[in-house]
């Protein structure tokens, strides 16, 4: 498998500007998406996470108006969005569908810096949407870059992270961690991110892509549970929080407490929520060897953690399923693969593998006969390589 060429999507964003709106000729900005290497359902735990931007993400055409008018466009969505400001409210409408993302980060951004301003917007994606790539936590961020470089506002890295997950936490309504507005906002060309997400504090670390490629699978089985499931996981982890701090010391994140702790009040949980913490705590353990791995460009062992991330966030968390299992098991098959595991939430999706530079292709074969024979379709692949930050293109 070889780079893809470069993207014809900036082109494609500012001709469909110019035939909706006509007039100045818009500005053109990125974010990318992630996938996280380990460190799954962390964030919301305060734990620690490794995601990496990656090379691909969301590209926007934008251009401010002078009065409070909201006029948003995507290529890959038909819904048309033209609303007056004075019609956006706390929280998204589901009329609204994709819409709610770019809208809500306005709606945090005026909140932030008091601009009024609405603008007009075009936006495109070379992610597999709703998959596990961060599509909305991209479309948000390039949402806050463009309307930060637009006003002159000069919001750091961090505080356009945050304006885009109050975006999807408060408006949208999914109770996610930082993760994915974090990644996609401080990602950096040839790194991943090292996130701590109980300070938050960061730092990223070197990531060889000449010693290891990441392939992307994605199942294309749909995420239908994944916004149920997912408050469920958050309640049951807030819930499991609260017992510990009851029965047994009081620290502020589940993700905290060691595994004797939490064997400690295994009697006063009931199974579901002691494997959901479970999870949590030995998944922080994971991403410690994980970062040690990486930093000694042992790529072996950093798959290993990958293989076992899986294993957990099938059996205790539960939010994996056979077309996830299934591809990742055929990846672990082949010799070229240094690990796998899910990637996002879960629920469907996509899954990664490590692999040995070059060998992305004859791994992508035998995993697609693998599944189709027991799913009779076939998986889509896709080679990702890290990526840089968000900014303006051009
Ligand atoms: C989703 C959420 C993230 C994180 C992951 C699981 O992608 O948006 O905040 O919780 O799931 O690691």
């Amino acid at each position: 498998m070889t780079a893809p060429p470069p993207s014809r999507l900036p082109a494609a964003v500012a001709e469909r500007f110019a035939r909706e709106f006509g007039g100045a000729a818009p500005r053109l900005f990125f974010a990318p998406g992630r996938i996280n290497l380990v460190g799954a359902h962390l964030d919301y735990n305060g734990g620690d996470v490794l995601p990496m931007a990656v090379d691909r993400g969301i590209f926007a055409a934008v251009r401010l108006r002078a009065d409070g008018r909201l006029r948003l466009r995507s290529l890959d969505q038909e819904l048309a969005i033209d609303v007056d400001a004075a019609a956006i409210g706390r929280r998204t409408r589901p009329e609204w569908g994709w819409a709610g993302y770019p809208l809500g980060v306005w709606h945090a951004f005026l909140q932030r810096t008091g601009a009024t301003a609405g603008f007009d917007a075009v936006f495109a994606g070379d992610l597999p949407m709703a998959s596990g790539l961060s599509s909305s936590a991209a479309i948000e961020v390039v949402t806050a870059i463009a309307l930060d470089t637009l006003h002159g506002t000069r919001l750091d890295r961090q505080q356009l992270a945050l304006l885009a997950h109050r975006a999807e936490t408060g408006f949208v309504g999914v109770r996610c961690g930082i993760m994915d507005q974090f990644a996609s906002a401080l990602g950096r060309a040839g790194q991943v991110l090292l996130l701590r997400c109980a300070g938050p504090r960061w730092e990223h670390v070197p990531f060889d892509p000449s010693a290891c490629e990441v392939l992307v699978m994605d199942t294309r089985k749909p995420r239908l549970l994944a916004k149920s499931g997912f408050n469920e996981r958050v309640a049951q982890c807030a819930t499991a929080h609260e017992l510990l701090r009851a029965h047994g010391r009081d620290l502020p994140h589940l993700a905290a407490y060691s595994l004797d702790e939490l064997e400690r009040c295994r009697e006063v949980m009931e199974d579901v929520l002691f494997r959901r913490a479970r999870h949590v705590v030995t998944e922080m353990a994971r991403t410690a060897l994980a970062v040690a791995a990486l930093r000694r460009h042992d790529y072996a062992a950093l798959g290993a953690q990958l293989d076992a991330s899986h294993r957990s966030t099938a059996a205790d968390f539960e939010v994996s399923c056979d077309e996830l299992d299934v591809v990742t098991d055929a990846a672990r098959g082949c010799d070229e693969v240094f690990g796998a595991r899910l990637t996002g939430a879960g629920f469907g999706g996509c899954a990664i593998a490590l692999v040995r530079q070059g060998a992305s292709a004859a791994v992508a074969a035998r995993v697609g006969a693998a599944f189709a024979a027991r799913f009779g379709v076939q998986p889509g692949f896709d080679l990702l390589r890290v990526g840089n930050g968000p900014g303006e293109l051009g």
